[in-house]
């Protein structure tokens, strides 16, 4: 049994779903269901007994000490956050109060119910942390890549609010000992990731017929990797990584916003012609704050040290996503039209959380 936090969300669904089909043991999923949040995500595991979902907060400490004394997890793989930047400088503080003072909620709950465990479950017990490679700031064009030893030098609301909850799960190995393991990882894409991320956003908006918004000169360089690799990469993590150490995750992918862009134009082309070239739908428009140029993961150490590398390449893995979503215009309709909401209003009206 483990408890995953998010696990509703883009990268925590896909690895609900991946961890059922490789390792088969059960899973607690506690997730808020913000906006990101998307039980249909999680659809085609329906009624799989190995899958207990509760709605909740992972800064409830009363409700996060129920479910590790009732289930005893053997790990806490911590996704739950607020996640897009743009949202984190129109409103920092709920990124404040999740990612930071939630996350410490969870670390405090998690500690309380580790004290008191035996001691080879307490050896045993592992809490994962995911995070981010734009904890590390931003590089310059010739700059080498961020390693586990790059200083921290986040810039936005979002990347500065992941810092700190980093800093806890440090502070909360060396303090009290908890065995906590550390990921960075850089751009994610594929299945089930939220329309306003670049990716799908541009897939959603280029299917609509509708302007493809580019920040800037589209010139600012992100690392991709394959939703799949980054939860095979959790897993190993999880298996055989280190308490205290940190590891870098990346896809050695390095693209500018804009050549990501035009290969999605190209793809949609092929498999979705509509006529004129959807690139014609390229707008350029104006910066976002602060926005870093270049992020570049150096991924020796999982690589070296647990033996994880990334087995999609961003061709392949860019149109398996573009089809994916064309395979799946119900979950785009559900998520554009906000009709996904409707199962939590169903279910849990205007009560708030677990
Ligand atoms: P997401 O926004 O798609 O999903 C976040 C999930 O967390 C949602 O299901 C939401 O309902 C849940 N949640 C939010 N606040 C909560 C709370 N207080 N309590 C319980 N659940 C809550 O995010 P994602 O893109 O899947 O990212 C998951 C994690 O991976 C985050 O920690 C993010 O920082 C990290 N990460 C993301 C990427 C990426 O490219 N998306 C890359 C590296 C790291
Ligand atoms: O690097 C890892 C991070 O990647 C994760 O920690 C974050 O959770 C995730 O959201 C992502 O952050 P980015 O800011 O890099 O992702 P986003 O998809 O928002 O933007 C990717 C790049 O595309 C970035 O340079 C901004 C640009 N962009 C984005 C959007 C939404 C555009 O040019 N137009 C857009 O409409």
């Amino acid at each position: 049994m483990i408890l995953v936090t998010g696990g509703a969300g883009f990268i925590g669904s896909n690895f609900v779903l991946d961890w059922l089909a490789a390792e088969g043991s059960p899973v607690v999923n506690l997730d808020k269901l913000t906006y990101a949040g998307n039980l249909r995500n999680l659809e085609s595991i329906e009624g799989d007994t190995r899958h207990v979902f509760v709605r909740g907060d992972i800064g409830d400490g009363d409700l996060v000490g129920r479910l590790l004394k009732e289930h005893r997890p053997r790990a806490i793989v911590h996704f739950a956050a607020e996640s897009h930047v743009d949202r984190s400088i129109h409103g920092p503080a709920e990124f404040i109060d999740t990612n930071v003072v939630g996350t410490l909620g969870l670390l405090e709950a998690v500690r309380a119910h580790w004290s008191g465990l035996p001691s080879a479950e307490r050896a045993a017990l592992r809490f994962l942390h995911v995070s981010t490679d734009e904890v590390y700031g931003s590089l310059g064009a010739t700059d080498p890549a961020f390693s586990e030893t790059t200083p921290y030098a986040p810039n936005s609301p979002y990347a500065a609010s992941k810092a700190a909850s980093d800093h806890l799960v440090r502070a909360y190995h060396h303090t009290y000992g908890l065995p906590t393991v550390t990921t960075n990882c850089s751009n994610n894409y594929g299945p089930f990731q939220f329309p306003e991320k670049l990716i799908p956003l541009m897939i959603v908006n280029a299917l609509a017929r509708k302007p493809l918004p580019i920040y800037g000169d589209g010139r600012n360089v992100r690392d991709w990797l394959y939703v799949g690799d980054h939860c095979d990469a959790i897993r190993v993590a999880l298996a055989r990584g280190r308490p205290g150490e940190t590891y870098n995750i990346g896809g050695s992918a390095e693209r500018a916003n804009v050549d990501i862009v035009s290969s999605i134009c190209t793809i949609l082309d092929e498999l979705h012609p509509r006529g004129a070239p959807h690139s014609e739908l390229i707008t350029y428009v104006t910066d976002r704050p602060g926005h870093d140029r270049r992020y570049a993961i150096d991924a020796a150490k999982i690589g070296r040290d647990l033996g994880w590398a990334p087995r999609e390449r961003l061709e392949t893995g860019l149109r398996t996503t573009v089809a994916w979503y064309l395979g799946h215009m119900d979950w785009v309709r559900s998520v554009t039209s906000g009709e996904y909401r409707k199962w939590v209003d169903t279910n849990y009206g205007s009560r708030s959380v677990a």
